[in-house]
């Protein structure tokens, strides 16, 4: 079946979520790295560590069971990418899938990852998948900022989780399988507590 997740762009331009395809590599390699070099860092990726074009079509995850790997065009441009994988092993864990996912810079504040974060809440529910989950370094205030407005909760802090300056890595998910809460419950802790 033909997926593609339409939305517009708070700068009012035509965007489109769907499925990556092999000629989305360099493009979506070009934002990671991007995002990989600013300072905070914001992904847990060393630069040792980046894939090449083979690698990244080695993993990335059609549409189905096993995971998905997305991609956002605006204006016919890939500005956004999405990495999910379902945990696989034990049958307890098959409800539980984790994501990565990077916004080009001049793409940012727009609404392409909220896009994005959509499109994977569909493949989640057509795949019975019920928890979605990830890791946001606790300084990462749009990141977190966006998945809390999608219903994300934190549910703690690994400290010094990741070998960064910025590295206490804050674990958030979001159960599909609850109602969604009509307003988000106000964090208990302030900003600089959470960073602590
Ligand atoms: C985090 C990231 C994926 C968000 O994507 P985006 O396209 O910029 O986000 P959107 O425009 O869809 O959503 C922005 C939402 O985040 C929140 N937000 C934006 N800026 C914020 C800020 N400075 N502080 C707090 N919340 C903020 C708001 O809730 C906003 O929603 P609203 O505009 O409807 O109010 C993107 O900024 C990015 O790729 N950053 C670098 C890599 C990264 O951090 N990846 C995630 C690692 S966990």
């Amino acid at each position: 079946m033909k997926r593609s997740f339409p939305f517009r762009t708070g700068d009012g331009r035509e965007g489109v979520v769907r499925p990556a395809r092999a000629g989305d590599a360099r493009a979506s390699l070009r934002i990671v790295e991007e995002a990989m070099r600013e300072r905070p860092r914001t992904l847990s990726v060393l630069e040792e560590e980046l894939w090449g074009v083979r690698d990244w079509r080695r993993h990335t995850v059609p549409w189905g069971p096993n995971g998905v790997t997305l991609v956002a065009e605006v204006a016919g441009r890939v500005a956004g990418q999405l990495h999910c994988t379902r945990s696989g092993g034990s049958r307890t864990r098959r409800h539980v899938a984790g994501f990565g996912i990077t916004v080009a810079r001049d793409a940012r504040g727009i609404g392409v990852g909220r896009a994005l974060l959509q499109a994977l809440e569909t493949w989640a529910r057509e795949h019975g998948v019920t928890r979605v989950e990830l890791g946001v370094f606790a300084g990462n205030e749009r990141a977190y900022g966006l998945y809390r407005s999608l219903g994300y909760i934190e549910e703690g802090t690994e400290r010094r989780g990741a070998r960064f300056p910025e590295g206490d890595v804050v674990r958030m998910a979001k159960l599909l399988d609850e109602p969604a809460p009509t307003t988000i419950a106000p964090s208990t802790t302030t900003e600089g507590e959470r960073d602590a």
